[in-house]
């Protein structure tokens, strides 16, 4: 059987892919293992999907790594993966920097120990420059808290002049949200057979395609996100218009 990456269209690649990283508890529990053994080898999915989006040329990969509900999780597992992110974002570095690869994050990094924000910012000001592929992590995000934080800071600024109502359109909002740099996605894959967003990118998967599998985060692979890359482009993006239209 051929392998799904012949078979994608270079010419219709998505520039940005969004992935909810599910199943690392389940993975891990099937084996007899922690939850924490789980997200540790969910770091090599990680690692296989960003070699994958950089390699195709992808422009945006958004990882959802840890959401604000998230910190409603026991403790123990908490810390153990605050101190899993930072360990393995240091590691990283040096290959992303090799690799032209750009590492920003966005979520309520306010919300995580001092110690931790500092050292992921030091990741950050060290791929600041490069130019290939953006890889956005999710860290402490929701995005009832963007939306949040975007309308005190409208009302902010509408107090302070430099908003006018009558200016505000779907742009305006799209300026305020934490992805203002960043085009929507136009495929978000979910891992683990779960259909739901769990507060991930609400406004910017208006018309995003959805693509679920059963795979569970720790075994996804390369050759899953070619597949999910397949699946994407076999679909027809109407956005409102009839069949006729957009295939004329
Ligand atoms: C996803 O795996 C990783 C995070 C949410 C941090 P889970 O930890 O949610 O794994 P399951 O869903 O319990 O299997
Ligand atoms: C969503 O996964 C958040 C991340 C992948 C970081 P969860 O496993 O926390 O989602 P729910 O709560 O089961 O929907
Ligand atoms: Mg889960």
């Amino acid at each position: 059987m051929s392998s799904y990456k012949e078979q994608i269209d270079k010419a219709r690649l998505p520039q940005h892919i969004a992935i909810i990283m599910d199943g690392n508890g389940r993975w891990a529990k099937k084996l007899g293992n922690q939850r924490i053994f789980g997200h540790q080898n969910g770091v090599t999915s990680v690692r296989e999907a960003t070699e994958a989006a950089a390699e195709l040329g992808v422009k945006f990969l958004t990882l959802y790594a840890f959401s604000t509900e998230n910190w409603n999780r026991p403790k123990e597992e908490v810390s153990a993966l605050m101190a899993l992110l930072v360990k393995t974002i240091e590691d990283e570095t040096p290959t992303l920097a090799k690799n032209n690869v750009k590492l920003i994050t966005i979520g309520d990094t306010s919300r995580m120990p001092a110690e931790t924000a500092k050292r992921l910012q030091q990741c950050i000001d060290q791929t600041a420059h490069n130019t290939g592929l953006c890889l956005v992590l999710a860290l402490s995000y929701s995005s009832r808290w963007e939306i949040t934080e975007a309308v005190k800071n409208m009302v902010q600024d509408s107090i302070d002049q430099k908003l006018h109502i009558e200016e505000i359109d779907e742009n305006t909002i799209s300026n305020y949200l934490t992805t203002k740099q960043i085009p929507d996605p136009e495929l978000l894959i979910r891992t683990s057979g779960e259909y739901r967003i769990s507060n991930f990118l609400l406004w910017q998967i208006a018309y995003t395609e959805l693509y679920f599998t059963d795979v569970l985060w720790p075994d996804f692979k390369k050759e899953d996100l070619y597949q999910a890359i397949v699946n994407y482009q076999s679909r027809e993006r109407r956005f409102g218009k009839t069949s006729e239209q957009v295939t004329q």
